[in-house]
């Protein structure tokens, strides 16, 4: 073996004893390319590759700006590494995208082969209320969405239009466990929202706000994800101030009933605060403040949900106290609008998202009787303990900033969400007859 290779060697290399300076004409560096390129047909595929790659870049010209931020939505551009860049490169590099809600490549080209692709992102508490709505949307622009619940007081009703869509995935899980999940985006939802569900097992809830905000957080800054915490209104407790601006530190009881979620929020707040400074997690926080629309849970106990229900099935409406504390009402569309703009903005918040216009409760039921029945009774109970007495945001920071205001009035909006709980209690009698553990909330 070692013989014939010497052979082949000696056979290409001269051998010293017939070197010779003159047998090396000058010309041959030129010729032997050329020769090398006409025979066997070489020259015709070396024209066929240069036409080939002169069409391409003519029809299709690349993107001047191959570097594309990790909130782009052309995911398939993101170099891994990006999400170790300083977090001002990120966001210099970002902010021209999130700039114009939605916007795409500066160029609107994109190479050929690279089809545009939607966003991963996890929406922890993706079947509640809230968060089936939001994954509506979401996968309506085009993104890829995996929801995370435990099913605590989500239902799989909210999200099974969606299953069989490649670009869904809905995982069983609690989020006070850990989980590793390669995505974009983290709308980190939850936690029960309601009074009725989050006493429930206060010390879960503290623990779902606490560790599950953690662990989502952790991720966060695993993968290089940007976090959205949907924080609350509740934190600024029985408010001093009217209406409560984002500035407002708030006046909440740490022992009461309600701590384990007001608290709870106040702690994901700290923790989402403390992971960005501390780790440059990209984080957004929204307080909101209350919501309805379709796909609420029709017996938990907040008011408006409770009100629709009582009237639906001809019982008095049951107001707590006198009737005369306040809250604000923002239909859900209005919401996830105002979620969205803050998770593509460039602003950390927190931001108030709520509904401006004011109602007693029982202005709320006057409405609830226009909307559903006239002759409904209203039927007074004592109030709940730590009931809030006011509730207003002041929204003029996402006003300013987001360019996010609600569009849709309570008389607008209410009627959207009767026909989704008639049909409900009609059409399906095992939801809970329970509705009298109610507050304003
Ligand atoms: N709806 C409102 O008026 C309102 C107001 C203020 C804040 N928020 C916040 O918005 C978020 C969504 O609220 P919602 O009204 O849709 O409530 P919801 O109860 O309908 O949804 C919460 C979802 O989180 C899930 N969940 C709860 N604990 C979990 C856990 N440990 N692991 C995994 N999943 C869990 C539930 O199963 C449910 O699907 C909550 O974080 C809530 O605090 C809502």
């Amino acid at each position: 073996m070692g013989s014939e290779l010497i052979y082949r060697g000696s056979e290409t290399q001269p051998s010293s004893h017939s070197y010779s300076p003159k047998s090396v004409k000058p010309w041959a560096s030129v010729t032997r390319p050329i020769h090398y390129l006409l025979r066997e047909q070489r020259l015709l595929f070396v024209f066929v590759g240069i036409a080939i790659a002169t069409l391409i870049f003519t029809v299709f010209p690349t993107s001047p700006a191959p570097y594309v931020a990790p909130h782009s939505r052309f995911t398939t551009l993101i170099p891994d590494s990006i999400t170790y860049f300083p977090i001002e490169t990120q966001q210099k590099f970002s902010s021209a995208h999130r700039l114009g809600f939605g916007s795409t490549n500066p160029t609107g080209k994109i190479p050929l082969g690279l089809k545009r692709k939607g966003l991963r992102i996890v929406v922890t508490g993706g079947a509640g209320f809230v968060g089936s709505h939001l994954v509506d949307r979401l996968i309506a622009r085009g993104d890829s969405v995996i929801v995370v619940d435990n099913f605590f007081t989500g239902r799989k009703q909210n999200v099974m239009h969606h299953f069989g869509n490649p670009n869904f995935e809905l995982i069983r899980h609690d989020v006070v466990e850990p989980l590793l999940l390669e995505v974009d985006q983290i709308y980190h939802l939850a936690c029960p929202a309601s009074p009725v569900h989050y006493k429930f097992n206060p010390v879960k809830t503290i623990k779902t706000n606490v560790v599950g905000t953690l662990n989502m957080l952790g991720l966060a800054k695993r993968v290089g994800a940007r976090f959205l915490l949907t924080s609350t209104s509740e934190v600024y407790g029985d408010p001093l101030q009217h209406p409560q601006k984002e500035t407002y530190w708030g006046n909440v009881n740490p022992i009461g009933v309600r701590s384990c979620y007001d608290e709870g929020k106040r702690t994901a707040e700290t923790l989402t605060m403390d992971y960005h400074r501390g780790a440059g997690v990209e984080v957004r926080i929204a307080r909101i403040f209350n919501t309805y629309g379709p796909r609420m849970c029709i017996d938990d106990g907040r008011v408006v949900s409770n009100f629709v229900a009582q009237a639906l099935r001809k019982e008095p409406l049951t107001v707590y106290g006198d009737g005369k504390q306040t809250r604000s009402f923002q239909y859900v569309s209005d919401l996830v609008e105002g979620l969205m703009r803050l998770m593509e903005g460039e602003h950390i918040g927190p931001f108030n998202l709520g509904n401006p216009g004011e109602f007693t409760m029982l202005e709320l039921a006057e409405v609830v009787q226009e909307t559903i029945d006239p002759n409904a009774k209203i039927e007074f109970r004592p109030n709940t303990e730590d009931d809030p007495h006011k509730r207003k945001p002041d929204i003029s920071r996402a006003k300013e900033l987001l360019g996010w205001e609600p569009k849709v009035s309570l008389r607008k909006g209410l009627p959207l969400m009767v026909s989704d709980f008639r049909q409900r209690i009609f059409g399906d009698h095992k939801e809970g007859s329970n509705t009298n553990n109610a507050s304003s909330s």
